[in-house]
C-alpha cells in the first residue's frame, strides 16, 4: 500500500491554483484535507468563492475556510487580474458555489487540524504567506504539528516574475514569507529555480481536455486565458506550472533536487518580495533542480483522469 499524504492547500484561485487543486484531487495517494483561502491573484472573497467552486466541481466535500485579506505589513496589494481574470477564471463570469464557508478563519482552521492530524499534516501553501504567518503567530506549537510545508514560492537564481527581483507570492508578503521560511518544521521552497523549467502548450492542454472533457475542458479554457498573458510578456504559447509543482514536490520529492540554505527576504524598496540565500539563517530545503520531464509527464497522466 503506498503512502497517503493528509494535505491542506492554502490558495488564490488564481488558474494554476486549479490546476494544482485538481491535481490533488485526483492523486490517489493525496487525501485533500481541506482549503484554505488567501488574497493574491484576486481578493479574499473571490479566492475563497473559487476555491468551493473547485471543491463543488470535483464532487468532493472539501472544508474551505477563508484567510487573510491584505498583508501582514506591506501596503495595498493589486490582485493580478490581468493574469488570471477579473474573477480569477480567465473570462468566466462569477461562479455561485454550493458549499458554505468554514465558521472558523483560516489560520484559526489550520491550526485545528495541524493538532488534528500532528505528524500527518502537510501543507501547500501556492499564494502569499500570511494565513501561514498568522496561524504561527496565534498558536507556538502550529509548525511542530506539522509534518511539512512545501510551497510554492521565491526564487534564488532565477530573478522574479512579478518584478525583476520577486516571485509573486513572495513579493505580495514578504514579511510572511520570512516567518514561514525559518518555521521550525521542514520547509521546502519550490520556486521560480524549478517552476520555470516546466512549461505546458495549449496542445498539451488540448490533450487534458480531451482526455477528460468536463474537468479537464474547464482548465483548457482557463489556462487559454494565462497562456494569452505568456504570449504577451514572454512571446511564447505556454504557460509555467507553478503551483501544480509544489503538490508534486509534497508527494515525490525525489523528482527534485535540493540545496540546504535559510532565506532572507528584503522587505521593502525597489527589491521587495526578493529572497536570497543567507547560510546564517535557519536551514530548508530549496528546490533547484527537477527532473522536469517525469514531473510533466506526472501532471498529464493525473489531469487526464479528472473525468473518471
Ligand atoms: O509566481 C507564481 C505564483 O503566483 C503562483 O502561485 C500563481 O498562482 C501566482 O499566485
Ligand atoms: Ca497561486
Amino acid at each position: 500500500m503506498s503512502e497517503t499524504h493528509k494535505i491542506i492547500i492554502d490558495t488564490d484561485p488564481g488558474i494554476d491554483d486549479a490546476m494544482a487543486i485538481f491535481y490533488a484531487a485526483q492523486a490517489p495517494e493525496i487525501d485533500l484535507v481541506g482549503l484554505t483561502a488567501v488574497f493574491g491573484n484576486v481578493n479574499v472573497d473571490q479566492a475563497a468563492r473559487n476555491a468551493l467552486v473547485l471543491a463543488d466541481m470535483v464532487g468532493q466535500d472539501i472544508p474551505v475556510a477563508r484567510g487573510a485579506e491584505r498583508p501582514l505589513v506591506a501596503g495595498p496589494f493589486e490582485p493580478s487580474y490581468h493574469v488570471h481574470g477579473d474573477e480569477g477564471f480567465g473570462t468566466y463570469p462569477a461562479m455561485v458555489p454550493k458549499g458554505r464557508i468554514q465558521e472558523k478563519d483560516a489560520a484559526d482552521f489550520l491550526i485545528e487540524q495541524a493538532a488534528k492530524y500532528a505528524g500527518e499534516l502537510v501543507l501547500c501553501p501556492i499564494a502569499p504567506l500570511t494565513n501561514i504567518a498568522l496561524a504561527m503567530e496565534r498558536d507556538p506549537v502550529f509548525t511542530s504539528n506539522l509534518k511539512k510545508i512545501v510551497l510554492m514560492g521565491g526564487s534564488v537564481r532565477e530573478g522574479g516574475n512579478i518584478t525583476f527581483h520577486a516571485e509573486a507570492n513572495f513579493y505580495h508578503d514578504p514579511h510572511a514569507a520570512q516567518i514561514v521560511m525559518e518555521a521550525d518544521c521542514p520547509v521546502t521552497m519550490v520556486g521560480l529555480d524549478v517552476t520555470h523549467r516546466t512549461w505546458a502548450t495549449r496542445e498539451d492542454m488540448g490533450e487534458i481536455a480531451a482526455a477528460a472533457p468536463k474537468l479537464g475542458g474547464f482548465l483548457r479554457d482557463v489556462a487559454d486565458f494565462y497562456i494569452n498573458f505568456y504570449v504577451k510578456v514572454r512571446g511564447e504559447q505556454g504557460c509555467f506550472l507553478h503551483d501544480p509543482l509544489a503538490l508534486i514536490c509534497a508527494t515525490n520529492p525525489e523528482l527534485f533536487g535540493y540545496e540546504e540554505a535559510g532565506i532572507a527576504m528584503t522587505l521593502e524598496g525597489t527589491a521587495a518580495g526578493k529572497s536570497t540565500i543567507d547560510m546564517s539563517r535557519r536551514s530548508q530545503k530549496i528546490a533547484t533542480s527537477i527532473q522536469a520531464e517525469a514531473v510533466k509527464a506526472q501532471f498529464m497522466a493525473g489531469l487526464k483522469t479528472l473525468d473518471l
